[in-house]
């Protein structure tokens, strides 16, 4: 499969590139600069991506072009660029003056195959506290901004390129052409990965990895798990069980809805109502991380006991997706823990099973057009994310089913009213929070002391940063009407309006 390598510095912006790569088609992956692959026929050229270091600073990740370099294309990025530059005795300094946010391509040389189509006056992002002062003999001008005369340069004789600019940042205005263009015109791909290749090549992949082998693997009701699903179906049909826990902490109805879908899907999958499990292990637990530790470990034990039901199975099949494989051998190392994350399918040691991740080469986006090629329903395929500890973490304080049953009715009617309003596909996430208070009120003569919701609905590209989403007052004072006309014990509705940073999506 033709690919190309993009090789990490640790930049921000490394997983941009990567998938704007992808969305010319081409199949890329990215690296640590420290842990280049082999170079085979496959890899058909090369991205090095930008970095928090200056090429001067004594711990600057020091790549070995000699590689590549000259032998496929390049395309330098930012840090990639200068570094290039350093290495062959040009000048790299400080910059006197910032060189951070928009910037204007006042020169553009258009008979370079890496810029056709990249106008003249055209906006770029520039993000670097280094510059290009002088280029070495060999390298020539091949774009300029007001600032930055060497904004990007060509290697004479070689197919090596680079850019200071971040032509992977949606502000960069023509950053996608200047990246199908190395991708396409420099580095010769054909832009033949699709969906529809991706299903081919897994499935026939799975196909002869697994044989007659057979796998389980845990269903959570989303997106991953159920894409996961149906890719191993595809490849091996009934050898395949899955196991759906009710761990009690779901939305309204959600277990029997989602278990009917997947039963409809010709899934074989077993649900299993744990709900006691869950609650006993809650109960008077207030602290969110062990809330989170123990909802964790409740679900590995459930899972293994179904799971030993089951005969000769040698596989667990998990949803893994790129960015946690990308996490977990980043330069810059796995980052801090905020919270955590407890996904579907933790391996038990014991169980001695191996792992077979179908997804763990795309990114969330991607995850669902394979869902829409293999025929997954809209309903699951848009669904928002949903936390694996469920409510647990919309709950603050601790879990009563009481409390489970009214976060469930504000739940149900924030989210139908969002779907009734057509408003449920703009938003990235949205859920309820119950929060331990009371506040009082009035209700026809009587007053009141009930409890206080809060409402959460937020945009964003992968959770990893989200704004709250501007809804409609109109839209917001029915559902607070709703709400507590229809939920009893319930006398205020707040709405969320912080930003992550600094607050998170959940909670909890
Ligand atoms: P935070 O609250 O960290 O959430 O801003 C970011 C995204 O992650 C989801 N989330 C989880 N997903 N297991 C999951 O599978 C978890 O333990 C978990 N905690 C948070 C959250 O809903 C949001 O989409």
């Amino acid at each position: 499969m033709q690919t190309i390598l993009i090789l990490d510095h640790g930049s921000q912006y490394t997983q941009l590139i990567a998938r704007k790569i992808r969305e010319a088609n081409v199949y890329c992956e990215i690296h640590p600069y420290n842990k280049i692959p082999q170079i085979t026929d496959d890899v058909k050229g090369i991205v090095l991506s930008g970095s928090p270091f200056s090429v001067t600073d004594s711990q600057a990740p020091d790549t070995d072009l000699s590689v590549f370099k000259g032998k496929l294309p390049v395309l330098g990025i930012c840090y990639g660029a200068q570094y290039m530059v350093h290495k062959s005795n040009g000048k790299v300094e400080k910059s006197a003056i910032r060189e951070y946010g928009r910037a204007r391509l006042v020169s553009v040389n258009e008979d370079c195959k890496l810029l056709k189509g990249v106008k003249k006056d055209s906006q770029v992002w520039m993000s670097h506290g280094d510059t290009i002062l002088q280029l070495p003999e060999n390298f020539e001008i091949i774009c300029s901004t007001n600032d930055v005369e060497n904004a990007g340069y060509k290697i004479k004789g070689e197919e090596t390129y680079a850019v200071q600019f971040h032509p992977e940042v949606h502000h960069s205005e023509f950053g996608s052409t200047l990246l199908k263009n190395f991708v396409m015109d420099i580095c010769h791909c054909d832009g033949s990965w699709t969906p529809k290749s991706f299903v081919e090549s897994t499935v026939n992949d799975l196909k002869k990895k697994l044989q007659n082998d057979k796998v389980v693997l845990g269903l959570s009701g989303g997106v991953d798990s159920s894409v996961a699903a149906m890719l191993l179906h595809r490849a091996i049909g009934q050898n395949l069980t899955c196991i759906f826990v009710d761990n009690g902490l779901l939305r309204k109805n959600e277990f029997e809805d989602v278990l009917e879908s997947y039963k409809n899907m010709g899934l074989n999958v077993i649900g299993v109502n744990a709900k006691n499990d869950f609650y006993s292990v809650l109960a008077g637990v207030t602290e969110p991380e062990k809330k989170r530790k123990a909802i964790g470990k409740t679900f590995i034990d459930v899972f293994d006991r179904e799971a030993n039901k089951l005969k000769d199975v040698k596989w667990l099949g998990q949803g893994t997706i790129y960015p946690d494989v990308i996490e977990s051998s980043s330069v810059k190392g796995p980052s801090q823990t905020i919270k955590s994350h407890h996904n579907v399918g933790g391996l038990p040691d014991y169980m001695k099973l191996q792992l077979v991740e179908p997804l763990r080469l795309l990114f969330k986006d991607e995850v669902r057009r394979v869902g829409k090629e293999l025929g997954l329903k809209d309903e699951l395929l848009q669904r928002h994310p949903f936390p694996g500890p469920g409510l647990a973490i919309r709950i603050l304080g601790d879990i009563t089913e009481e409390k489970i049953k009214i976060l469930q009715e504000v739940d149900h009617i924030f989210i139908s009213s969002l779907k009734e309003h057509n408003l449920y596909n703009k938003v990235w996430q949205a859920g309820a929070i119950l929060l331990p208070i009371q506040s009082v009120g009035v209700m026809g003569d009587e007053r009141t002391y009930e409890r206080v919701v809060a409402l959460r609905a937020v945009e964003s590209v992968d959770g990893m940063t989200a704004d709250w989403c501007h809804l409609p007052y109109e839209f917001l004072a029915e559902v607070s009407n709703k709400i507590i006309n229809q939920v009893k014990g319930v006398n205020r509705v707040c709405y969320d309006i912080s930003s992550k940073p600094p607050a998170t999506i959940e909670w909890e």
